[in-house]
């Protein structure tokens, strides 16, 4: 249950990241970003509650020694490995953050844990933050980065693995008025959502009953997806009231109180908590824009990628392997390659390379052929539509950009 992402999947997850960055960060006054470290004083884990609470109940089966999580299965029925009925083992409550040793020394003193979150960085640096910056209540951290679950049961590719990456946002409000904020960011995850193209008929909003919010949490909404494998959690929303900073006021002995500089007013603020997973938004990006379709009594497999997420923007595909043909497409590519995400391709026929940048979900190709080296103009070919338009090679680039931006 370890992936690696290819020379493709690394460009779309880099493109997710980048335009979440874009959306919740660069492009907003209110929120600031950070990069905390992965390896923190496990004292934040203590302090977080992380310690005592972040395990699942594990039972395994007698028989064939496969480990489930209790709550996932019903423990008097088959096991579904071997078959063996009601033979598990009492359930035991199993943590799930990696441990591992800082320093040569393995010993207890020496224990330190991976990040199972990126939240708690944000709180722990809260106050430098608010020191540091101008920002005033109500404003956001954001950051996103690798965490680590040693979850029992991975699986459904990349759905649930013990390495991913979040992409989270605390947002500080005053206690009142938080149902406000906490419906604003429930807007703007709808708005991610349609900005990632992710098919909101797939989308479901679940808000969570009391009884299984955690006892902090006045409101939690959990938005889940049509998986091919069940409805399930895509990311979720809560609302986590002074919970965290308290804690950690506690457990610090620092000062997590903010000082309102208009009315002098002094107190802990509340957190509104929008969580996002990259791999997950990857997968649920993937099942909207993969699409079949007939044409001309063939196959074909078209990726309806937002362009800004496509792997390639674009590609320059000269008609064959001609000299002269590679000779002017090739700056083409190298003039293109400065403003976006370009593959040059020269391998297999036309049709095929039109095939290949469909399925890969590339918006636009540009096509090089005998006709260039006289009329000095390339073929624009559109991915969903196919139409083809013909463009003086000088105009190609601000073309392309007028294209990617509509
Ligand atoms: N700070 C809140 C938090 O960590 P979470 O629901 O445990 O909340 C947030 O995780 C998001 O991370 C989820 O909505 C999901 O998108 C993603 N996620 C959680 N566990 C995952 C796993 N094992 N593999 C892949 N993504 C996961």
């Amino acid at each position: 249950n370890s992936w690696d992402y290819g020379p493709l999947g690394v460009l779309l997850k880099n493109n997710i990241k980048r335009v979440w960055w874009d959306m919740f960060v660069k492009s907003r006054r209110d929120v600031v970003g950070l990069e905390s470290a992965l390896i923190m004083n496990p004292k934040v884990w203590s302090a977080s509650g992380h310690m005592d609470n972040f395990a699942d109940p594990l039972v395994e089966c007698k028989k064939c020694h496969v480990r489930f999580r209790a709550d996932e299965i019903n423990v008097n029925e088959p096991c579904g490995k071997c078959g063996e009925a009601g033979q598990f083992t009492e359930s035991a409550s199993f943590n799930m953050m990696f441990k591992t040793y800082v320093g040569p020394k393995e010993e207890a003193a020496a224990v330190a844990y991976l990040r199972p979150e990126t939240a708690q960085g944000m709180f722990v640096d809260w106050p430098a933050i608010v020191t540091t910056t101008r920002q005033k209540i109500p404003f956001g951290v954001a950051q996103m980065g690798k965490v680590f679950r040693n979850e029992i049961t991975p699986g459904n590719f990349i759905f649930r693995t013990r390495e991913f990456e979040q992409m989270e946002i605390e947002y500080f409000v005053g206690e009142d008025g938080w149902q406000n904020h906490f419906d604003e960011w429930l807007e703007w995850m709808r708005k991610w959502i349609d900005a990632c193209g992710i098919d909101k008929r797939k989308i479901h909003e679940v808000e969570i009953p009391e009884d299984e919010r955690a006892h902090y949490s006045q409101r939690t909404v959990d938005i889940e997806f049509d998986w091919p494998f069940g409805q399930k959690e895509l990311y979720g929303i809560a609302y986590r009231g002074d919970y965290d900073l308290q804690l950690h006021a506690k457990n610090s002995g620092q000062s997590f109180t903010y000082k309102d500089p208009e009315t002098g007013e002094e107190y802990v603020p509340h957190v509104i908590e929008p969580t996002f997973g990259v791999e997950r938004t990857l997968l649920a990006v993937l099942l909207s824009a993969y699409q079949e379709e007939e044409v001309k009594g063939e196959k074909r497999v078209v990726l309806k990628l937002k362009p800004e997420l496509a792997p390639y923007q674009a590609a320059v595909l000269p008609l064959s392997k001609k000299e002269e043909l590679m000779k002017l497409a090739e700056p083409i590519a190298d003039e293109l390659s400065q403003s976006f995400s370009c593959e040059y391709d020269v391998t297999q026929s036309i049709g095929k390379r039109y095939r290949r940048q469909d399925e890969i979900g590339t918006p636009f190709c540009v096509t090089v052929d005998f006709d260039s080296l006289e009329d000095k103009a390339v073929t624009i070919r559109e991915r969903d539509s196919m139409e083809q338009e013909r463009v003086l090679i000088k105009d190609v680039g601000k073309v392309l950009e007028v294209k990617l931006i509509v």
